[in-house]
């Protein structure tokens, strides 16, 4: 059989050097685990852009509906901050998103130990913290029409349109339920039901999926604006949450700062079964491409790292190697290897993004 494909998108900022790390841990996996992958990279985002014109050209979107899994670093940077948004590098990851049709964004938010005093939040409120955020990622907001900068009379007006079909929101219910049926059984469904018609539906659609298909799922609504309360408030009451585009990206973003370092979070984007049986899978760092360190082998690669050990449990069904990946970055952090992010006082003295990987394959040696 053919070994599965990998296609990488190292993108713009820190996703090089951060990606450069997770290469040499696929190829520990080929050589230690005889994980295999046939691996080819390939420009999105800025990068594309200086080459092609633009943030993802079309052979590298039918290479990415190829393959079995796509590892992205990040895109953009203050150089592109001027171009015409249709070529903005986040439409490139847009489009990868939209054509792919990966409508299930999984971002976990998990408190390694060794971090806990590095949260805002105090240690009790976060200390072995893991929810899950399931994000809506191909409807929504950010793609419903009408939408531009249009003028009415004397000025101009912006619109865009938040719009759900109920299979939209069945199916990315479901991905919902099937993950917490693995984890703590509960789902938290979030939105704006008091004031928005498409989260009436929401809601509604969430509970017929769970009564017809899913009753043993422990299952809560929320409207949005109190979740990012109690996420501050108390996070551990929380195992899976579903939301939408919109509001998932704004409290994903929030789960992820309780754990203290937005540089430690990945994320899996999912759609439906392709022939092989894999899901169409995007892995990225939540993170962004933090043009200000960009170049300088002071980014953190362990989102991108622990976005690699999602792709192994989501895509290559390797859940025993995805925990050993995952058990090597928790050993690191607990041995006291820390980036430059990661420093709380001081006189510490960071490694470089390189050092960091090499601690982690160090780990992985020793775990076999
Ligand atoms: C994210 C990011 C993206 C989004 C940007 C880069 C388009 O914030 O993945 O959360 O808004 O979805
Ligand atoms: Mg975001």
């Amino acid at each position: 059989m053919a070994n599965p494909s990998l296609l990488i998108l190292p993108g713009d900022g820190i996703g090089p050097e951060v990606m450069a790390e997770v290469r040499k841990i696929i190829d520990w996996f080929g050589a230690k685990r005889g994980l295999v992958f046939d691996v080819s990279e390939d420009l999105v985002g800025g990068a594309a852009y200086d080459v092609h014109g633009v943030p993802l050209s079309d052979e590298t979107m039918a290479k990415a509906q190829e393959a079995d899994a796509v590892l992205l670093g990040a895109v953009g940077g203050p150089k592109y901050d001027k171009l015409d948004f249709s070529v903005k590098p986040e439409r490139g990851l847009l489009r990868l998103r939209k054509e792919m049709d990966l409508f299930s964004n999984l971002r976990p938010a998990q408190c390694f130990d060794a971090l806990a005093d590095f949260s805002s939040l105090k240690k009790d409120i976060i200390a072995g913290l893991d929810i899950m955020i399931v994000r809506e990622l191909t409807s929504g907001v950010y793609f419903g029409e009408p939408r531009g900068i249009f003028t009415e009379g004397n000025e101009r007006v912006g619109i865009n349109t938040q719009r759900y079909t109920e299979s939209e929101i069945a199916r990315v219910a479901r991905s919902a339920f099937e993950l917490a049926r693995r984890r703590g059984n509960k789902v938290c469904s979030m939105e704006k039901a008091n004031v928005m018609e498409s989260g009436i539906l929401w809601r509604e659609v969430v509970q017929e999926v769970h009564d017809k298909e899913y009753p043993d799922v422990e299952l809560s609504h929320m409207y949005a604006d109190n979740g990012a309360m109690q996420l501050v408030r108390w996070p551990k009451q929380f195992d899976v949450i579903v939301t939408d585009n919109l509001f998932g990206d704004v409290l994903s973003d929030c789960a992820a700062m309780l754990t203290g370092s937005l540089g430690m979070l990945p994320s899996a984007s999912l759609g439906a079964p392709m022939a092989n049986g894999r899901p169409k899978a995007l892995y990225e760092p939540v993170h962004g491409s933090a043009p200000d360190i960009a170049g300088q082998g002071k980014a953190n690669p362990i989102a991108c790292v622990l976005s690699f050990a999602m792709a192994l449990r989501y895509s290559f069904d390797q859940g025993n190697d995805a925990d050993r990946l995952e058990k090597a970055v928790e050993k690191v952090l607990a041995d006291g290897v820390r980036t430059a992010d990661l420093m709380q006082n001081a006189g510490e003295t960071p490694v470089s993004t390189s050092q960091m990987g090499d601690a982690i394959i160090a780990a992985l040696d020793a775990s076999l």
